[in-house]
Parts: structure tokens; C-alpha cells; sequence
């Protein structure tokens, strides 16, 4: 969590087990507008930085108890405390010290006895640094809260607009008005009772609620009228998968929503249409699909019959358990309407 700077130029916490040095460095700091915390060893330094971060520390190397090295180590080890820079400030100088203090992840090292000039022009350009540290995370959250708003807008936007598409296909007939609706909570039904993935189940839902889209192109005569349809009129029927796969290929949904629709009329058997796709030449989607389409057809009224019931529906897939059907999605249906009373509404 960024800990914004809190007072003029800031917070700073001086180490330092030397009463002299620490008064000297809190002077100077208080003087150039920081806020300054003391502290005389290790053990307090890290008792300070748990009860409030401070935006930098100067620390000490050599002290009794826990010194410099293992309190910055303790420091860069804890993700609350990670990110506060770190600037020693020590009587050892050999070169093997000060490349230990910055491979512990220190930002600047100061040899003592230091110039007071270059204390404040180190600690200044470090806390700048933090600054802009600080505020480019801000940034950065910021942006991604509004891109993941707009995606969810978007998302949002593409299902109303799916589902007016829906409704316009169902339009020209009104005896299927609501099919694609209740055949997408059924196969959305199952495809949670199968636990799919939460991404999947999105896809599914949008493709099945356009499935029947290609129906745009069959005469409306021949989806309204009551009667057996003759076979030719079945024939230009049977193209609808095909025509709206045309429909919407070129549209780069995150999900194969093509496919969902040019498949979900095959069967498993390869007795389908229009392509004869044997198992798992079908997508998982569009075999989820096909259950709940026929599941719910059955179950319908229809111009030329009253509707047959669930049940007789649930025998009709359990029967081609299999055979027609992808038996994990024949299983899930049949135990949502047995065990867990869904109903198509
Ligand atoms: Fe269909």
C-alpha cells in the first residue's frame, strides 16, 4: 500500500545509537522542513516503522542489539515495509560494507563523518524519487480501475445488444418467442451443474442466446405456420446453423461463439447437421447447447402440438445418452430437473 507523504516534505526515521549524530541529523532535517522520528537501536527502528511507515529511513549500521544490515534485511523482507527507501549512513567505508548495504536493497549509502549538504541533497533526490514512485502507482491504479469499469460497461453492452438480436430473430416467430432465452439458462443451468470455468459459462450463455440467429434467412411462412413441415421446407430450415455462423464470424468475440452456432445441431454420432461432426470433433459449448436446445423444444408448445413435458424430454436425451448426446451434459440435465427442480420458466 503506497503511504502517501504526510507532512511538508515529509517523514523520515533517523537511527542512530549515538545521541550526538541523532541530534545533529534531526536538526538538520527538522530545519529543512521534514518530520523526524528518533531512534537509538535496531529494536526501536523496527517498533517505529510497525507503528506508522515513515516515507525514508536513515540508518545506522553498527548499533548493540539488531544492527543496520538485519533491520534493513527484516525491512525489505515484510510487503508492508518493502517499498520505504533506505539510506545508511555509517562510519564504515570499505567498499565490501557499502555493497552489502545497497545488495540488501538500500538506495544511497553515506560515509560518516558526512557534510551536511550532502545529507540533505541525497535525502531531497530520494524522496523526490519516492514521490514520483508513489504517484505513478496512483496512476497506475487509477488507469486500471477505469479500464476494468469500461470493461465491464462493454461487457454489459454486448449482452443487451445480443439479447436485442435474440429478441428480433424470435420476432418473426412468435410461437418460439423466448426459446433462445430459456434454452440459455438451461444450458448456463448445466454448464454450472458441470463446473465450468465462470469465463466459459459467459460464452455460453451469449452464444446459445443467438444460436438460432440464421433463422433471419428462413422464410417467415415456415416458422410461423402450424403443420408438419414438408421436406423441403426442413431442408431451407437446416441451413440456419450455417447462416448464422456467417452471421457472426467475422466478429471477434472472446468466446467461439461461430462455432457454438454452426454446431448445435450436430450430434454426436455424426448424424447432425450440417457437417456430420463425430464427438469430439464437436465443441464442449455447442454439445451443451444441443442438450438444452432439444431439452427445451420438447418440453414447449409448438403451432403443430401442445408441449410433451419435461419428462418425456429428460427420456428422449437419456435415451441417446451417448449416442446423440455428450453423456457428462446429459448427466447434468437430467440431475438439475430431478435433484434440483430447475424448471424452464
Ligand atoms: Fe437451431
Amino acid at each position: 500500500m503506497n503511504n502517501q507523504l504526510k507532512t511538508n516534505n515529509g517523514e523520515i526515521l533517523v537511527v542512530d545509537d549515538t545521541h550526538a549524530n541523532l541530534k545533529l541529523l534531526m536538526d538538520m532535517l527538522t530545519s529543512n522542513d521534514y518530520k523526524v522520528r528518533p531512534a537509538l537501536d535496531g529494536e526501536q527502528a523496527l517498533a517505529a516503522v510497525a507503528m506508522r511507515c515513515p516515507d525514508l529511513i536513515l540508518l545506522d549500521i553498527k548499533m548493540p542489539g539488531i544492527d543496520g544490515y538485519e533491520v534493513c534485511r527484516r525491512l525489505k523482507n515484510d510487503v508492508r515495509t518493502q517499498e520505504i527507501p533506505v539510506i545508511f549512513i555509517s562510519a564504515l567505508d570499505a567498499l565490501g560494507d557499502r555493497v552489502k548495504g545497497f545488495e540488501l536493497g538500500a538506495v544511497d549509502y553515506i560515509t560518516k563523518p558526512f557534510q551536511r549538504e550532502e545529507v540533505l541533497v541525497r535525502v531531497h533526490t530520494h524522496m523526490q524519487l519516492r514521490k514520483m514512485q508513489i504517484n505513478l502507482e496512483d496512476l497506475v491504479d487509477k488507469r486500471t480501475e477505469q479500464l476494468q469499469q469500461s470493461t465491464i460497461k462493454m461487457r454489459s453492452v454486448l449482452i443487451q445488444m445480443i439479447k436485442a438480436f435474440s429478441v428480433t430473430v424470435e420476432k418473426r416467430d412468435p410461437y418460439t418467442a423466448g426459446h433462445q432465452q430459456r434454452v440459455a439458462d438451461l444450458a448456463v443451468a448445466i454448464a454450472q451443474e458441470m463446473a465450468l470455468h465462470e469465463d466459459m459459462i459467459e460464452g455460453i450463455r451469449l452464444g446459445t442466446l443467438i444460436h438460432d440467429i440464421g433463422k433471419i434467412y428462413v422464410p417467415a411462412e415456415f416458422l410461423n405456420r402450424p403443420g408438419k413441415l414438408t421436406e423441403l421446407e426442413f431442408q431451407i430450415i437446416k441451413i440456419h446453423p450455417e447462416a448464422g455462423y456467417e452471421i457472426v464470424r467475422d466478429v471477434e468475440f472472446p468466446w467461439p461463439v461461430a462455432d457454438m452456432i454452426y454446431q448445435h445441431h450436430e450430434r454426436a454420432d455424426g448424424s447432425g447437421y450440417p457437417r456430420g461432426l463425430i464427438g469430439d470433433e464437436i465443441i464442449q459449448e455447442a454439445r451443451i447447447i444441443a442438450v438444452a436446445d432439444v431439452v427445451e423444444a420438447i418440453a414447449s408448445h409448438r403451432p403443430y402440438r401442445a408441449s410433451l413435458g419435461t419428462d418425456f424430454a429428460l427420456q428422449e436425451i437419456e435415451k441417446n445418452r451417448g449416442v446423440l448426446f455428450d453423456p457428462y451434459v446429459v448427466d447434468a440435465c437430467v440431475k438439475l430437473f430431478r435433484e434440483k427442480h430447475f424448471n424452464l420458466t
